[in-house]
Parts: C-alpha cells; structure tokens; sequence
C-alpha cells in the first residue's frame, strides 16, 4: 500500500465483475473511498459481504441502461455525504452475459436487432447517461476524471480465427460499443477541460478468466508478451489513470494489452 489513491472518491459502475471486483479491492487498499455500483444480484452481494465493513466503501444499486436510475444517481451519492472526484464507466454486457452463461453466441447473419441495441443500450447509451450526470451534478465544480472503459477489439478488429470450436466467441456488438466509447472520450475531453475535468479510455487486453490452455495458447500467439493478463495488471494502470498523478492526461487512450495493439 501506497496511499496512492488518498482524496480520491471514486465512483465505479459495474463493479462485481472479475476486473471491477479488483479495481475495487485495489482502490481502498490504495487509500481511496470507493463508491461501488452493479445490478442487483450474486456479483453486487459477493462485493458487499467482502467490503461491507469498511468505512470507505459505499454500494448503491445501478443498471446503467436505466436513465432513470443514472439520473438520480449522484444526487443520492452526494445527499450521503461523498463528492465524487473519479467516475469509472466500468459496466458493459458481453456476449456471456447477454446470451446467458454456456449459450453459444449467434453468428453474425442471425443476430437479432434487439441483442445489438440491448449492446448499445448497455455499453454506450449507459457511459453516455453517466457521462451526462456528471456533466450536470459535478464538472465544474470540484476538479474530477472519468475514465471510460474499451477493449483491445476496441479499434482493431477482432481475430475471429482464435474463437472456432471454443464455447464463446468474439462478436460485433461488443467491439462497436467499445469503439464509440473512446469516441465519446476524445469529444468530451476538450469540451469539459475549460472546467477542469479530464476524461481518459483505458483498454484492457485479454484477461485470464478460467480459459482453456488452448484459447490461452491462440490468443498469446497475438501477444507480444505471449500471455495473458491478470486482473491486478490492468488495475496497475487503472489506479495510476484514477489517481492525481494522471492530471496532465486527457483524451488519451491507454491500452493495457500485453504488446497486442503494437504490432
Ligand atoms: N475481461 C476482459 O478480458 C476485458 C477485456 C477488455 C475490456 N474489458 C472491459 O472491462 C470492463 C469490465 O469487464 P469484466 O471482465 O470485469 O466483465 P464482467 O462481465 O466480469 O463484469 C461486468 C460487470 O458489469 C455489470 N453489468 C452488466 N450490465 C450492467 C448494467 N446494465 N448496469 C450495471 N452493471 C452492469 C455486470 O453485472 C458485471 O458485474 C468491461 O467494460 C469490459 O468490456 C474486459
């Protein structure tokens, strides 16, 4: 512990997840007060039952595809006492978490119009509303960061030889949303610098999570550091992103991706 993140009160959606859940963790090691939201379920109790007792940590219930929910979000936050310094749109679906666990994902001629806007409406429209809330509820009046989260298959295309005969795949929705993200980055990046707010993307490489030697072995073939990472790694860069000494950055993106991107 370094006390790296001291003053910081940070604000994260999506937080039960496998790299919001070490974001978290991390974050209050770091000294930081930590503001942790999800949907209601198995992922937001598994984080309350492990922080539930420490006094820098608060939870609230958010589905940020609910604009109703996004819009009372930080009144009820600062009517509790914190103000928010570092927003983290963390939150996204995936095709495991849109299709259900175990389901295969669809191929691209069968997608259904309703998976891709559920997509959207998820992992863009939500920043979006966050972002918008923020814009309304803090910039401007305390200094403040938001970091927005893309992916590796952000700005490149996904390698979709990689994912043949595995029980998932990579698929269009996902890469979009995670594209526009970094384009709601660089807009808002100028536009809120006059009032002193920052806004950054980071976009994480591939996470280990229980995959097989075989998916490890072809996706490590496209990595310059021939494997892939460990939560704590992106949260290396992650604190560094959410903490002061990241105030010179804004409208950057930070990939976190093992050399994947450089070649
Ligand atoms: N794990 C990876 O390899 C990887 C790689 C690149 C980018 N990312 C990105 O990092 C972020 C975190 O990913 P992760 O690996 O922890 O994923 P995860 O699936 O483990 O966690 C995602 C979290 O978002 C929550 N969520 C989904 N829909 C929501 C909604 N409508 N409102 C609020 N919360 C919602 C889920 O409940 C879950 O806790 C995501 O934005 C993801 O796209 C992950």
């Amino acid at each position: 512990m370094t006390d790296q993140l001291q003053g910081r009160t940070i604000f994260i959606t999506g937080s039960g997840g496998v790299l919001g859940s070490t974001y978290v963790r991390r974050m209050l090691a770091e000294g930081a007060r930590v503001i942790a939201s999800d949907l209601p379920g198995t992922r937001a109790e598994a984080l309350v039952e492990a922080h539930g007792g420490n006094a820098n940590f608060r939870f609230y219930p958010l589905d940020v595809a609910n604009e109703d929910e996004v819009t009372e979000i930080f009144a009820r936050i600062l009517k509790d006492g914190w103000e928010p310094n570092v927003v983290l749109n963390n939150a996204a679906i995936t095709g495991e978490l849109l299709m259900g666990a175990g389901k295969g994902f669809p191929d691209f001629a069968d997608l259904k119009v309703s998976d891709w806007e559920k997509t959207m409406r998820t992992n863009l429209t939500g920043p979006f509303m966050v972002a918008r809330q923020m814009d309304r509820d803090i910039v401007g009046k305390w200094p403040c960061t938001l970091i927005n989260v893309a992916s590796m298959y952000a700005l490149n295309g996904a390698h979709h030889r990689i994912y043949e005969g595995m029980p998932f795949k990579n698929f269009s929705a996902y890469g979009v949303t995670k594209a526009g993200i970094h384009g709601l980055t660089v807009w808002l990046a100028g536009y809120w610098a006059p009032r002193g707010a920052t806004v950054n993307t980071i976009a994480p490489g591939a996470v280990f999570n229980n995959h097989s030697e075989e998916f490890q072995r072809r996706v490590g073939e496209l990595i310059m550091l021939n494997r892939m990472a460990k939560p704590d790694e992106i949260a290396d860069a992650m604190l560094f992103l959410a903490s002061a000494a990241a105030g010179y950055m804004t409208g950057q993106l930070v990939n976190v991706d093992g050399g994947f991107s450089g070649w």
